[in-house]
């Protein structure tokens, strides 16, 4: 089975796609079937026009501290949208299998690679795996090769400073953005009181800025998911508190999936429904602004230096 054949076949209702990542996350950053002993990563990418988080498996090779991949789509005529996504926005986060059986996330800065560096990279890549070379016959594309190096805070203490001021900044606009959520389901509940017709579209707008929120959150700690084996690496002493605050990651996680299921299934605008709408957000945000609250205190004074 070629991989654009596997990447359209489904099972148990998951895609390509789902299963591998399932598969590679369940056992340690490896694959079975085609991908067996293949060195494969997953990537995800803020989707550049939802802003919705993205993620792919794709076959890497490592150089000194990069990781390279290649932009092949099975030798399609097109661009993944992987490659898109990272050109509109370069923070990639790498997932990848460890020694230890485990998988390690990375916040990584994409940089697509040009001219003779990246044909000796898309030849090494060729003569490493012939797929690739079977790939570059099938399209008159030049495949893009991207070099993720990963953050690295033992070499540049401006760069933690920063990294600081921008937590504190993306807090910022999620607590406002949670604000204005709440206000428009609080409008659109006034709305539905009043004895005139509902106004059209509010609904669908409500379920719109509803899920961009949720977007924003899932990315914000996503990223922070990478970036916490930087500092991790480099201030030692916070390892205790970052375990905790990547398993409140993965509780607003899961309660963000439930109510992004809620809002698929659409909003009728009867109060009983824009009620629960309100009851699950702030189950989704209940101990999100002590999150924030504790992340500050524990990683800016390190940040800070
Ligand atoms: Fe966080
Ligand atoms: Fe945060």
């Amino acid at each position: 089975m070629s991989e654009q054949q596997a990447e359209q076949h489904t099972d148990n209702g998951l895609s390509w796609n789902e299963r591998v990542i399932k598969e590679f996350r369940a056992n340690g950053g490896r694959v079975g079937g085609m991908f067996e002993g293949a060195p494969m990563v997953l990537l995800t990418t803020m989707g550049r026009r939802t802003g919705k988080p993205h993620t792919n498996p794709a076959i890497h090779l490592h150089d000194g501290d990069r990781y390279l991949v290649f932009a092949s789509n099975a030798g399609r005529d097109t661009h993944p949208d992987w490659y898109h996504n990272l050109l509109d926005s370069p923070q990639v986060t790498l997932e990848i299998g460890t020694d230890e059986g485990a998988v390690k996330k990375l916040a990584t800065r994409a940089q697509v690679l040009e001219g003779a560096e990246r044909d000796r990279y898309w030849e090494r890549q060729c003569s490493l795996d012939p797929a690739f070379r079977d790939y570059e016959t099938k399209t008159a594309r030049t495949i893009p090769v991207v070099a993720l190096q990963p953050l690295d805070l033992a070499a540049d203490s401006e760069r933690s400073r920063m990294i600081g001021v921008q937590l504190v900044k993306h807090h910022e606009d999620l607590r406002a953005g949670l604000a204005r959520v709440r206000a428009a389901i609080e409008e659109a509940l006034g709305a539905t009181d009043t004895a005139g017709p509902r106004p059209v579209g509010l609904t669908e707008q409500l379920r719109k800025q509803c899920l961009t929120y949720c977007y924003g959150l899932q990315m914000h700690h996503i990223r922070e998911d990478g970036s916490f084996t930087a500092f991790e690496d480099r201030f030692p002493h916070l390892v205790p508190a970052i375990t905790r605050l990547r398993e409140e990651h993965k509780v607003v996680e899961a309660a963000l999936a439930e109510f992004e299921a809620i809002l698929d299934k659409g909003i009728s605008g009867e109060p009983g429904d824009l009620e629960r709408v309100r009851a699950e957000l702030d189950r989704v945000v209940n101990g999100l602004q002590e999150h924030f609250t504790y992340e500050e205190e524990t990683l800016l004074p390190a940040l800070e230096g």
